[in-house]
Formats: C-alpha cells, sequence, structure tokens
C-alpha cells in the first residue's frame, strides 16, 4: 500500500468515497491494453487550453453578497417542492423562508462534499496516472486543471454558505456526509471484490457529466441574490468543461474494464446515477422538523413531495446526456445493464 492508500484507508469510511480499488481494478485492466490501443488512446483534444484566461479560479471575484437586498428568495421553490405543499405553506412564508435558505445551505454542502469526497480524490489520481488508465500526458495535465477548480467550487459554496449564515441569521445546522456517500457504499457492498471501487470512478462521471444541466438555470433567476447566481454561473462555466473531459475518461476507461467487471458494475449505473441524483430525504427531513413539522407531517410531506414517479421522472431527464455516453461506450449491450436501464426509466424499452 502507497503512502495515499494509507492515509485514504485511515479516514472513517462514511466521509470517503472509496476511489482506490476502483483505480486498481482499472490498473490490472491496464495491462491487457495492447501496445497499438496505447498509441490509439494517446490523441486527445484538450477543453482546457484556455484555461488560464477562462477558470473561475483565475479570472472570477470572490463572490460577495449585496447587502442592499433584503426582500430575496434564497433558492428557487420550483426546485425544491415541499414549499409548495398545503402543510407547509399553512406554516406561513417565514417559515417557507427558513427552508429555501436551508435549502441553499444543504445545496452548498453538498457541493463542497461531491467535490472533495468524490471527484478531486479521482481526478488526483488521474492527475498522478495511478488512474491505471492509459492516458495522454495532456489529459493528466487537465485533471489537475480540475483538481485546482473543484478545489476552488468547495471553497466558494463554503464561503457563501457562511455569508448567508451571517446575513439570514438562520443557523447552519452541520450535515453528515450526504446521501450520495452511503448509497455508494451500499452498492460497493454489493460488487464482487475484483469490481469493487470502480463504482467511485464511475460516479465522477455520472455527477460531473450531469452537473452542468442542474446548475443551468439558476444564474437566470433574478429572485435570487446575485452572489449566489454568479457562484452558480462561475461554477457551470468550470463545469462544461469538466463534462467534456470526463466523457472522455468514460471513453477511455470503460473498454479498458474487463467483460466481467463490465458485467458486474454495469446493471448498478442506474444505482450510481440515482445516487447522485435522488433527493436526501434524511436531510430534508431534518430541515423540516427545524422548521417545527412533527415526525408524521415530515414523512407525509416528503413522500406527496417526491413520490416515486417524480423521482424516475426527474432522474430520466436530468441523466439524458449521461445515459447516451453510457450508451456510446457499450455498456447497454450487455442485457442485464439494458434491463436495470429499462427498469429504472432511464431508457424506453422501444429506444434500445
Ligand atoms: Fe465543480
Ligand atoms: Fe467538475
Amino acid at each position: 500500500m502507497d503512502n495515499d492508500a494509507a492515509r485514504a484507508t485511515s479516514l472513517p469510511g462514511r466521509d470517503r468515497v472509496h476511489t482506490d480499488s476502483a483505480l486498481s481494478v482499472l490498473v490490472r485492466a491496464r495491462t491487457r491494453q495492447s501496445y497499438a490501443a496505447r498509441r490509439a488512446a494517446q490523441h486527445y483534444e484538450s477543453r482546457f487550453g484556455h484555461w488560464e484566461a477562462r477558470a473561475s479560479v483565475r479570472t472570477k471575484p470572490r463572490r460577495v453578497l449585496d447587502s442592499e437586498m433584503e426582500d430575496v428568495l434564497y433558492f428557487p421553490p420550483e426546485l425544491f417542492p415541499v414549499v409548495t405543499h398545503p402543510i407547509v405553506e399553512r406554516r406561513g412564508s417565514e417559515v417557507i423562508r427558513d427552508i429555501l435558505i436551508r435549502r441553499l445551505y444543504d445545496y452548498l454542502h453538498f457541493t463542497s462534499e461531491l467535490e472533495e469526497l468524490a471527484v478531486i480524490p479521482v481526478a488526483t489520481k488521474i492527475s498522478r496516472d495511478r488512474a491505471g488508465l492509459a492516458l495522454p500526458s495532456e489529459m493528466r495535465m487537465d485533471a489537475f486543471k480540475i483538481v485546482t477548480d473543484e478545489a476552488w467550487h468547495a471553497q466558494f459554496s463554503f464561503d457563501l454558505l457562511r455569508q448567508v449564515e451571517k446575513r439570514t441569521g438562520v443557523p447552519y445546522r452541520p450535515a453528515a456526509a450526504p446521501a450520495f456517500v452511503a448509497r455508494l457504499d451500499a452498492i460497493r457492498a454489493q460488487l464482487p471484490a475484483a469490481a469493487r471501487g470502480a463504482e467511485a470512478l464511475l460516479f465522477s462521471v455520472v455527477s460531473e457529466t450531469l452537473i452542468s444541466s442542474i446548475l443551468a438555470d439558476i444564474p437566470r433567476d433574478a429572485r435570487l441574490p446575485r452572489a449566489v447566481r454568479d457562484v452558480v454561473r462561475d461554477h457551470a462555466e468550470d463545469e462544461g468543461r469538466h463534462h467534456a473531459y470526463f466523457r472522455e475518461v468514460l471513453r477511455r476507461s470503460w473498454p479498458a474494464l474487463d467483460r466481467s467487471t463490465q458485467r458486474s458494475v454495469g446493471p448498478w449505473l442506474p444505482e450510481i446515477i440515482h445516487a447522485f441524483l435522488a433527493p436526501d430525504y434524511a436531510r430534508i427531513g431534518f430541515s423540516l422538523a427545524e422548521a417545527g413539522l412533527a415526525p408524521a407531517e415530515v414523512e407525509q410531506v416528503v413522500a406527496e413531495s417526491w413520490p416515486a414517479t417524480r423521482v424516475a421522472g426527474d432522474a430520466a431527464a436530468a441523466a439524458h446526456a449521461s445515459v447516451r455516453y453510457f450508451r456510446e461506450v457499450g455498456a447497454l449491450d450487455d442485457e442485464r445493464t439494458r434491463n436495470a436501464f429499462i427498469a429504472a426509466g432511464l431508457v424506453r424499452e422501444s429506444d434500445v
């Protein structure tokens, strides 16, 4: 075990996403790649050529909440359906305002955790050429830039959370790790030992090819404070480049997995997408309880705000591009994998 692996395994399991064994799966796969395939893999078109002039960490200022604004929304209510539930509406506008502020806190906390627990570890391994992939050095160079971008995203998210807390007086109650960490642990536990850990790399592919569409609407929402919109815009602009990069990572990593690993992990891809996209029910319940709802009310509001059909429909819409990329690399050629995507509502039977 190298030093990094030793450090990683000394961390509490719930607070990190397992990347080391994912990468050892790929290291084994790498040895199977032919010399010709490795040569072919060298061609790479970087989207980071103007990174110095475009990356938000290089070009954007620290975003500061405007002290003039009083009567603003802190999160779009359309993206958080609990606030239109009659049980919550009856509590009045102050309670709804507090719930939306807490939703913004959770979004910002989720962002920091996603970067630090999921994406940075994977991008770091790629930058160090420890990902088991035969990548051109230009692609390793770009992984360093992604690590820098993501560290900045984590930092400015935490910075904005603290500003909003100070400004509004609504206390931030520290959260445990977001739901995706436990969901990924559960998926990992179901995988055969040889495939265990591949879920971490694939989760990065999923989150990095999904996040840019999730960030699309908030910057245009004039009801929100400018600093909130600017932070999300800064993030979205960087993520456009990351999206293309991780599509390329998938294009190179999926064929490098041996057939049995592909068959083991493939049927779990819809769950990996779900791990990223499904609401964090525990955290939402906590926020509603903080707002004064009784346990039975919390349960009712959450169940009625996210019926299973809505969760599945939202996921299918948001994951459209990621699903297409999995199809492009041949992941859905395997029958069990294809059936899992159909069962999850991510593809229609008529589409495959
Ligand atoms: Fe990011
Ligand atoms: Fe990213």
